[in-house]
């Protein structure tokens, strides 16, 4: 993962490297740092931890030393070595006469080090990265050009890179490189910008160049060269970036995370709007590119993702196996690949993804396009490297998320999969009255939503009382299976509190051995085919002593004896029920974590997108 920020021009480039890197803080933040590059001077500055902690140092500077108007910065999420000063970015070489910001995982960088040392090289961290400076900074000293020494030094490189290289007889340029990495070049006026994303230099220019892998560019404040794989030069293609700025403001809720909840039942709006207009009238999907004939020979549907979005995969599964009879497999994106994965021009496959940037499922959408299927992605950012690899592009539009923790982005990507299984079946024929009921649910789906965040009190109650347990197990079965996956996944990752997911039918052959007054389970109950199997399978553990919270929407006597505590959301039909289910366990995880004092928008040691396999 790790964010990194370019500048040259004629501001201070600490100003604007900071800024943006704040903006890239969701791409990591065990460690920040920058390096300003002048007058033959390259002056290194980094912290541990919050990127707060590097303003704090370059507070205490004097002007003279941060007022260079040429700079590169980095926000760290660790990959080889603690997330320690030293192992902080930007590295340099014996000299310090190199700097480097680095994302991405060097993979031979074990082969390379002991050649490098051998020849002089002094490694201070345990980082990929170090490698790729020094060996950089080995070239420069056979050629005094920097642009060479990263052409020739890339051509060495294994795995995945994004980055930035200065030298400080050369203030005047950086030089940018890519491969399996996302970076972005914005042009300005008299002044260039490099970064990981968007947001970081939507502020000041709104054209960019897109790095394609294998390239490499060198950037100065009037002119960009753009270099292929065999050095050649090649011409700019300037493209105009799809964001007005970003007012990153959480409107007066004390988390991103809750502001997020909150934009729920406008996220709903957003993907319906144009699609869905009334239960009578079919879904109009324009973003498929799948003729009629092409559609109906559609006969297998593989889904790939990782976390949240793997659990609307989940979902998805049962919707479109319910309403086309196709069969669909999901898997988690590095299942799918490194093996022999079955799939052929009559295999659907569908990537979803928040940040269009997972590097799994980036790896497993090429392994699956290599085999001829049409690539359908899901996302909510069009302009990532998943979105330019689909046939088909489905834009979620929730919005930016700045949470680590998803909570709207998986409602849209759930919308979606309604949309686009409602499509396929009405494309196929069907004419399931199941259809015309889902249509109903969700054009009423903002209101439900809205219903239940306008009154969490119970829900904040229940956050307190159960915020001192260790463990948690939640359990459903049929369509809200993912939903107990995705509200352990909430709680575990923003409180650290051991949450696990199971089908509540499995309790029994295993995880019934961990019940007993220390053990909350919390069961999901839709009124449908599976209610009284999951009440049985509460019954079970409530004669293990465990604590039980029920999330449902039917008002039943039996509960009253069986529940200590239970949440009751508005009717729904059970098909549809995800949706409205899985606020509840967003609000209990939020609530929990606050309550205990977690971190909640940047919980420890993840990243918002993880660009490494
Ligand atoms: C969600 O809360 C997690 N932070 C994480 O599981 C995430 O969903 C996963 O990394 C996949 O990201 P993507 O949707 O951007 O591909």
């Amino acid at each position: 993962m790790c964010g990194i920020v370019g500048y040259i021009g004629k501001k201070r480039a600490v100003d604007v490297i900071l800024k943006g890197l704040s903006y890239l803080e969701y791409r990591g933040y065990d460690s920040a740092g920058i390096a300003l590059i002048s007058d033959n001077s390259a002056r290194i500055f980094k912290a541990p931890g919050k990127l707060s902690n590097l303003k704090e140092i370059l507070c205490l500077q004097k002007e003279s030393d941060i007022n260079a108007t040429t700079g590169i910065g980095h926000t760290r999420w660790a990959t080889h070595g603690l997330p320690t000063e030293i192992n902080a970015h930007p590295h340099t070489c014996n000299c310090k006469s190199l700097t480097i910001v680095h994302n991405g995982i060097i993979e031979n960088y074990k082969d390379l080090k002991p050649v490098l040392e051998k020849k002089g090289c002094k490694f201070l961290s345990q980082t990929d990265t170090e490698v790729a400076a020094h060996l950089i900074a080995h070239e420069f000293n056979e050629t005094k050009d920097l642009l060479k020494a990263v052409q020739s030094a890339v051509k060495k490189l294994k795995g995945a890179y994004a980055f930035c290289v200065t030298h400080k007889s050369m203030p005047d340029r950086i030089i940018a490189a890519r491969k399996n990495a996302p970076l972005i070049i914005g042009v300005g006026e008299g002044e260039n910008f490099i970064a990981s994303d968007i947001p970081a230099i939507i502020e000041y220019t709104k054209k960019a160049i897109y790095l394609s892998d294998n390239q490499v560019a060198e950037i100065k404040a009037e002119s960009i060269k753009i270099y292929d794989e065999n050095d050649n030069l090649i011409a700019n293609k300037v493209e105009n970036l799809p964001f007005e700025p970003i007012a990153l403001s959480k409107m007066g809720y004390k988390h991103f995370m809750l502001k997020e909840i909150h934009e729920q039942p406008d996220v709903v709006r957003n993907v319906l709007v144009d699609k869905l207009h009334d239960e009578d009238t079919a879904v109009v999907l324009d973003d498929v590119q799948l003729t009629k004939d092409e559609l109906e020979k559609i006969n297998r549907i593989q889904i790939i993702a990782c976390g949240t979005s793997l659990h609307a995969g989940l979902v998805g599964k049962y919707v479109f196996e319910e309403l086309t009879g196709i069969p669909v497999d999901v898997e988690a994106s590095s299942e799918y690949i490194y093996r022999n994965t079955i799939a052929d021009e009559n295999t659907l496959v569908i990537g979803i993804s928040q940040s269009g940037e997972t590097a799994d499922t980036i790896t497993a959408i090429k392994q699956a396009k290599d085999k001829n299927s049409h690539i359908l992605i899901i996302t909510n950012r069009k302009d990532s490297a998943m979105a330019r690899l689909a046939d088909s592009l489905l834009p979620i539009n929730a919005g930016i998320e700045v949470s680590v923790a998803a909570t709207k982005s998986y409602m849209a990507q759930l919308l979606s999969l309604y949309l686009l299984a409602i499509y396929f079946a009405e494309n196929k024929n069907s004419k399931n009255s199941l259809i015309k009921d889902i249509k109903k649910e969700l054009l009423t789906l903002p209101s439900k939503l809205e219903a239940i965040l306008n009154d969490t009190k119970n829900i904040e109650n229940i956050a307190k009382k159960y915020s001192s347990y260790k463990n948690f197990i939640f359990i459903a079965r049929g369509i809200n299976y993912p939903s107990a996956l995705e509200g352990a996944l909430k709680l575990k990752e923003i409180s650290y509190i051991n949450a696990t997911g199971y089908p509540a039918g499995e309790l029994k052959h295993g995880p019934i051995a961990m019940l007993d007054e220390t053990m909350p389970v919390l069961a999901i109950l839709n009124e449908g085919i599976v209610y009284d199997k999951v009440l049985s399978n509460c019954e079970e553990a409530k004669a293990r002593q465990a604590k039980l919270i029920g999330v449902t929407n039917f008002i039943d006597e039996k509960h009253k004896n069986l529940f200590d505590d239970t949440v009751i959301i508005p009717e729904i039909k059970d098909i549809v029920s995800p949706a409205l289910n899985i606020v509840v366990l967003q609000l209990l995880a939020y609530h929990i974590s606050e309550y205990l004092g977690k971190d909640v928008d940047q919980p420890r040691n993840l990243a918002k997108s993880v660009t490494v396999e």
